[in-house]
Formats: C-alpha cells, structure tokens, sequence
C-alpha cells in the first residue's frame, strides 16, 4: 500500500462476458476516487482443484491468482445467484488461493462484497460466499450491503450500470472499504 493510493483486486464471480456482476465491478472502477486502483482479474484458466494436481506442483494459473492477491490491499467479490448460493468456479478459485493449508492467500485480507441477479439481488448467494470466506480469515466490511435486484433492469445496451442508487451504494462499499483497510493497516 502507499500513502497515496490504494491496489484493490475485484473478482466477478461470473467468467461470462455479459455479466452483470462483472458490470458491478466497472461500476466500482468508475466511482472510485484518485486514491484507489481496481483492477478486474480473469482467473478463468484455473484448473479444476485436485489434490493430486496440487501434489505434483501448483498451476500457473493458481499460483498467479495467488501472488496477485497477496500483493492487493483489498479485494471486492461481485457474485450472482447460482441454485441458491455463488457459482462454483467462484469456490474453485478461492479454494486454489486457500491452498496450501495454513498459506491461504486470503488469510486477514480486506474485502467487500457485492451481487446481482433477480429479485432478492442473489442475496443468498452473497451470504453463503461471506460465510465462505470468513473461513479464510479476511477481515470483511459491513456496510453497506448491495444487493442489486433484477439486474436485467438495472444495465443499459452497453452492460453499464444505469440505476443511481445502485452506483451510490456501490461508491459507498470503495469509500468504506478504503478506510477500512487503511485503518486495519495502521493498527498493524
Ligand atoms: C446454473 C444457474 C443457476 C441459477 N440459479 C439462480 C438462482 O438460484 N437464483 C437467481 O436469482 N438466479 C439464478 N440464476 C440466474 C443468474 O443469477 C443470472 O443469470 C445472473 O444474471 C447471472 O449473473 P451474471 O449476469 O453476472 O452472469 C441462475 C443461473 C444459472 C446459470
């Protein structure tokens, strides 16, 4: 972390192109102040975890996601709602970056939580990935909580975010979650 600005890593829980969760997260890009870079990461050449793939030697693929986030100061997850809870190459990749036991890359990490889907605006989901990660020990924020309902609503043509609550909300959780880690970081 410098003084002046802070690395923060945004991880959609969906590899589709179209995704309105990923939208989620240019929607943090853009309502981001000077002193915060987002960077949106593509893990989606993460092999399947298998501890005998493990065992003969960590994938590339794995071992960036890896290095990427233990150099991030922060990182926000926007997921959809999978059959009641987040999508399982979400939980593949946070189980690489978990491994090996005791070396999680997550471990007392900073992060803010975001979703979108249909009408509950994948609250489940969002809940079961924060339940997900308290295992990993990340330190993660509060409030405010986005829930963006009925996201087919809520993007135009173009995958933008178009609802101004929602971008309000979403500038908030970049504010918070700067202060947030700023403030985990003196106290260290
Ligand atoms: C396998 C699968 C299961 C789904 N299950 C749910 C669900 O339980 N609840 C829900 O609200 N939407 C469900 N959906 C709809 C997705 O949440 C919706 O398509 C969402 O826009 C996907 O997120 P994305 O736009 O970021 O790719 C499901 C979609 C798929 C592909």
């Amino acid at each position: 972390m410098t003084d002046t600005k802070l690395d923060i890593l945004a991880i959609s829980g969906s590899l589709r192109r179209g995704s309105f969760n990923t939208g989620l997260l240019r929607a943090a890009q853009e309502e981001a102040g000077a002193d915060v870079a987002i960077e949106i990461y593509d893990y989606s050449d993460i092999p399947l975890y298998n501890g005998d793939v493990e065992a003969a030697g960590f994938p590339a693929a794995a071992n960036r996601l890896k290095d990427r986030i233990l150099k991030a100061d922060a990182i926000i997850f926007a997921v959809p709602e999978y059959n009641y809870s987040f999508p399982g190459v979400l939980k593949n990749a946070i189980d690489w970056a978990s491994r090996p036991y005791g070396k999680s890359a997550w471990a007392a990490k900073p992060a803010a939580l975001m979703s979108t889907g249909g009408g509950l605006g994948a609250a489940r989901a969002q809940y079961h990935l924060r339940q997900v990660l308290v295992s990993q020990g990340m330190h993660l924020l509060h409030a405010p909580e986005v829930f963006v309902a009925n996201a087919a609503t809520k993007f135009d043509a173009n995958g933008r975010l178009s609802d101004d609550v929602a971008r309000g909300l979403i500038k908030q959780v970049v504010i918070n979650l700067s202060a947030w880690t700023r403030r985990l970081a003196a106290s260290a």
